[in-house]
């Protein structure tokens, strides 16, 4: 959440700084700024403009502003409405100090009344303002720029990475990490600051990941990191692979429908990647043999599209290991009192591996004493880092705010780890692994036959006729329960229609009350006989009810099919996989409504690819 870019070298700030804060749109769009040391004059420039970072560019063109030390913010709201009062940099009151940050000062409101009680006055409404005159208020008192970073941030607390331009200091940027992701480009005789690699990608690959709780001290010449207790701190950067720094859409309109289509090459590599897991590899993982033999209960923890992955693995594991698993969203996890786990591993889900809610209940588990894996689309992310073991979802970098191929990778590969340990633990035969190798990959050619054979019909005939509806009842049962959710999520988060979703065995409790001609349901089959048969009934009861119904069916559930208004008819795979084999129309239907109704897919309203705030 929110985009951070910041650049000292020789070369034009402005130039640098506009081109990583389009890489980091992704991360917040409601408004945008850029702040520099001018080099003639040494004064703090900047500029400021509400709505995307385009705005901004328009507002800059023509102006002067630039130096060799400068900084840029892309916001995603948190304190205060998205205005250019609020938006990044935040100032000193003389404007000799600004200040763009992401995260949330969680003491802010004590700060700021200190400070207003101290003859401060403050101009924005966001949390961010207390920072730069907090800066002010101790370079009044303390010199040395080390001791007044010090003095600063042991008043801090919450999560934030900010960086900070001083006129007084104006060969540095000072950037500031604690739980919120900050790393900086290491080049010769230029430096970079982002808070993603992939904005500086292309003038380095030699990243230095901030650890928690450190500032940098960052001049054109090199870094000096330090602790926030003041201690200097070595580091080695680490060499980022260039695949995970740039993606294009490759002719493609959207970044989703790329990923969309990218999603059986993603199950091919994540059956290649676990045909590469030698039992060295396996054994870094932390599922060794006494762990597992030991293993009653996993908890899986995650948020969003990761926790429906989850809970769609949650009946892998019941079914191939015999494990009783819990899903636990992470943001409610957090809250939860941690004892009597001696036999229980944690998974924490994760596609960018930065979730602030996920990484702190990993950071609790970990401080419990408890063992942590984790499997994470980010192998340079903190998750990544801070695990005892993880294992690397194949989704690669993914773009598109909604979630697609990395939900697929997730579920993929939790369905290999299941017979993994399955073999680990003695239940299957080494054979087995084998066999689900190849499940996948007959799961991946049903995945594309069946968004090859619907697309168009999506696209011109179907997404059209459900554009024009505003509210939906999405239905599943046992493993499609997850499935639907998932596809809940999509309709909210890109066409911003009202979805509830419910169990299909719920419908009669009370939900039924809502189910008229106005209101599609939508209804995910199972490959499971029993479960099917009562699926049956519920479109019956939806239909006896002048319901519309859309079924996402499998090939021979005619009495089901016979139901439907509208119906997509899926080949059979392995029953466990049968929610995959509907992933793939499933998010064609979402996205092409959302087209229709002409929404920005890959950026909507509200959102953020990576949730750094809890
Ligand atoms: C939905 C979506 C979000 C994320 C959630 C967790 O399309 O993208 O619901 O799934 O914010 O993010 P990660 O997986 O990065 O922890």
């Amino acid at each position: 959440m929110c985009g951070i870019v910041g650049y000292v070298g020789r070369g034009s700030s402005r130039a640098f700084v506009m081109s990583g804060l389009e890489h980091l749109e992704y991360r917040g769009y409601d408004s945008a700024g850029f702040a520099c040391i001018e080099s003639a004059s040494g004064k703090l420039l900047f500029a400021k403009a509400v709505g995307s970072l385009h705005s901004l560019v328009r507002k800059l063109d023509g102006s002067s502003i630039d130096g060799s030390v400068g900084v840029g913010h892309t916001r995603w709201a948190t304190h205060g409405a998205a205005t250019e009062l609020n938006a990044h940099p935040h100032f000193s009151a003389d404007k000799t100090i600004s200040v763009v940050h992401n995260g949330i000062i969680e003491n802010y409101g004590v700060l700021k009344q200190r400070l207003i009680q101290q003859g401060y006055s403050f101009s924005s409404e966001t949390d961010t303002e207390v920072i730069a005159h907090l800066f002010d208020e101790v370079m009044q008192r303390m010199s040395g720029l080390e001791q007044v970073v010090q003095a600063v941030v042991e008043q801090l607390q919450g999560a934030f990475a900010c960086v900070v331009l001083l006129e007084r200091y104006p060969d540095y940027l000072v950037a500031i990490r604690r739980r919120s992701p900050l790393c900086i480009g290491l080049s010769s005789g230029q430096q970079f600051v982002a808070s993603d690699a992939a904005a500086f990608a292309e003038h380095t690959r030699d990243v230095l990941f901030m650890p928690d709780s450190s500032y940098a001290l960052v001049e054109r010449a090199g870094v000096r990191l330090f602790s926030f207790a003041g201690l200097p701190l070595d580091y080695v950067p680490m060499r980022v692979d260039a695949q995970w720094l740039r993606s294009t859409k490759e002719g493609f309109e959207h970044f989703m429908l790329k990923e969309i289509y990218e999603q059986k090459r993603v199950l091919q590599e994540t059956v290649a990647f676990c045909s590469t897991l030698s039992q060295d590899a396996w054994k870094q993982t932390g599922f060794s043999a006494e762990v597992v033999h030991d293993l009653r209960e996993l908890f899986f923890v995650a948020c969003g599209t990761s926790a429906h992955a989850a809970q769609i693995a949650a009946f892998f594991f019941e079914q191939i290991d015999q494990i009783r698993v819990s899903v636990e969203l992470a943001s409610e996890f957090r809250h939860r009192a941690l004892f009597g786990f001696d036999h229980s591993v944690f998974v924490f889900l994760s596609q960018s591996g930065e979730t602030a809610d996920t990484l702190e209940s990993l950071r609790a588990v970990h401080e419990a004493g408890l063992r942590t894996f984790s499997l994470v689309n980010v192998p340079q992310s903190t998750m990544a880092r801070e695990s005892d073991g993880h294992l690397l979802t194949q989704a690669k970098r993914e773009v598109s705010v909604a979630s697609t191929k990395s939900f697929t990778s997730q579920v993929a590969l939790l369905y290999w780890l299941a017979f993994r340990i399955a073999y680990e633990k003695g239940l299957v035969p080494q054979d087995a692994l084998a066999e689900c190798q190849q499940d996948l990959l007959v799961l991946a050619e049903v995945f594309e036959e069946v968004m090859e054979r619907y697309d168009s019909f999506i696209a011109h005939d179907w997404a059209p006729r459900y554009a024009a509806y505003e509210k939906f009842i999405f239905l599943g049962r046992q493993i499609s329960y997850p499935l639907a959710r998932e596809a809940a999520l999509k309709l909210k988060e890109i066409a911003y229609c009202f979805v509830d979703c419910y169990q299909a065995g719920e419908l009669k409790h009370g939900p039924i009350a809502l189910v008229e001609p106005r209101v599609p349901v939508f209804l995910f089959s199972v490959l499971d006989e029993g479960v099917y048969r009562k699926l049956i009934g519920s479109a019956q009861e939806v239909k006896a009810r002048e319901g519309r119904l859309v079924i996402f069916a499998f090939e021979g559930q005619d009495e089901l099919i016979a139901l439907a208004d509208d119906v997509f008819i899926i080949p059979h795979v392995k029953p466990l996989l049968g929610p995959l084999a509907m992933t793939g129309i499933m998010q064609l239907c979402t996205y092409h409504i959302a087209r229709v109704l002409g929404h920005s897919i890959d950026k909507p309203r509200n959102l953020a690819k990576s949730v750094t705030v809890e």
